[in-house]
């Protein structure tokens, strides 16, 4: 794998250590994470020597995001093979461990498919274990390359809909090198925007109820010296009516052949915040999250998680002084046995969105028909 800060441009800072890294000490194998449940407060990592560990970083979302799942799930099958566990189960395991995130399953299916491929020509498990470790490299390299391409895309984007520059641009949750083999995807643009000397704002929302906007945005924000504001979601909309915002740049989890965009929740009060303000509501996303598989946006299935997550702070695990729970430990915010709706996702239509930039381009309006085009443009350079 490419030493991680060959993959970010001199003078950019990446997170202190990789957000995922495979590593072959002398005991075999490892996939080391980032373990991002605990930042801000420390940089520590979590060494997986197995799927269910793995998976575990995954629910928990000690590894998370679009992409970055993608190269889990990947580099998990890998793992699995180098060791010489049943790959098989492993990608079951993987494969289920998140429902939104289509990247997830793409990079599962990526590395099986080099293994089966290897074994099918009659190749032994050594040299099958390392076709799929050469599948999971190569997608890593690819998404680190897709994030150059998408920031050049969608600055050029910003700029076209935004001439004068002094951006001010709202994002959610977190989409920068911490979700990417690259820059990441909407953060990477921000930073563009910030290299160019363009970038007047970058807003965060804090993202309730995990603080990815809070806790990782900003960190990335703070190493890249970016100017950023953090604020509680609910704040989005004064921010809106004071006229702060210019526009508005997310992530995705799942573009569905429609256009249809599931991204963390909360992101679509935003774009209807966006289209009442007439502030341009853009996507920024690698070509591995549309799934031309997924009809529409009600077709994409939206992970719920526990109700914990609202009723007690439980993230970053800071230990509380003079508590004697402990580091991790929730903090609850409402009685006892309530109640709490806790979706991870919402999906956005495409008459919201402004513009979806790719790797491949960008398209306006968001229509079916683009996506496929775009899609397919992805697959002859793939092949080619
Ligand atoms: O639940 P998470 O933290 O894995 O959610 C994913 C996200 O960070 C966002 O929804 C993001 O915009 C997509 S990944 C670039």
């Amino acid at each position: 794998m490419a030493d991680q800060d060959a993959q970010f441009p001199a003078g950019a800072k990446p997170p202190a250590l990789p957000s995922l890294r495979w590593e072959e000490p002398p005991e075999g194998p490892v996939l080391v994470l980032l373990d991002q449940t605990r930042l801000p407060v420390e940089e520590v990592e979590l060494v997986c020597t197995d799927v269910p560990a793995l998976v575990q970083a995954i629910q928990t979302l000690a590894v998370r995001g679009a992409p970055l799942l993608g190269l889990a799930g990947a580099y998990g099958v890998a793992l699995a093979a180098v060791r010489g566990y049943d790959v098989d189960e492993a990608v079951a395991l993987l494969q289920r461990a998140r429902p939104t995130a289509v990247n997830l399953g793409y990079g599962v299916r990526l590395a099986a498919e080099a293994y089966r491929a290897a074994v099918g020509r009659g190749a032994g498990t050594e040299e099958a274990a390392a076709s799929a470790l050469a599948a999971a490299r190569e997608l890593h390299r690819a998404d680190a390359e897709a994030s150059v391409r998408m920031a050049e895309h969608g600055l050029a984007l910003l700029d076209e809909l935004l001439p004068g520059g002094g951006h001010r641009i709202l994002t959610h949750c977190n989409t920068g090198a911490l979700v990417s083999g690259g820059e990441g995807t909407a953060f990477a643009v921000a930073l563009a925007a910030h290299r160019a000397g363009r970038l007047r704002r970058l807003w965060v929302d804090e993202t309730r109820p995990l603080l990815q906007g809070a806790r990782l945005t900003t960190y990335e924000a703070a190493r890249n010296g970016m100017a950023y504001t953090l604020l509680t979601d609910s704040a989005a909309g004064s921010l809106f009516a004071a006229g702060e915002v210019d526009a508005v740049l997310i992530g995705a989890d799942r573009i569905a052949a429609d256009g249809s965009v599931a991204n963390k929740v909360g992101s679509y009060p935003l774009a209807v915040l966006a289209k009442y303000h007439h502030v341009p509501f853009i996507v920024v996303a690698p070509v591995t999250t549309v799934d031309l598989g997924t009809r529409d946006g009600a077709s994409i299935e939206v992970e719920q998680r526990s109700g914990q997550e609202v009723t007690e702070f439980t993230v970053p695990p800071i230990p509380v002084a003079g508590s004697d729970a402990g580091t991790g430990a929730g903090m609850p915010v409402a009685p006892l046995g309530t109640q709490a709706y806790n979706p991870a996702f919402d999906v956005t239509p495409p008459e919201l969105v402004t513009a979806i930039v790719t790797e491949q381009g960008a398209i306006s309006p968001v229509t079916g028909a683009g996506l496929a085009e775009l899609c397919a443009r992805s697959r002859q350079v793939t092949i080619s």
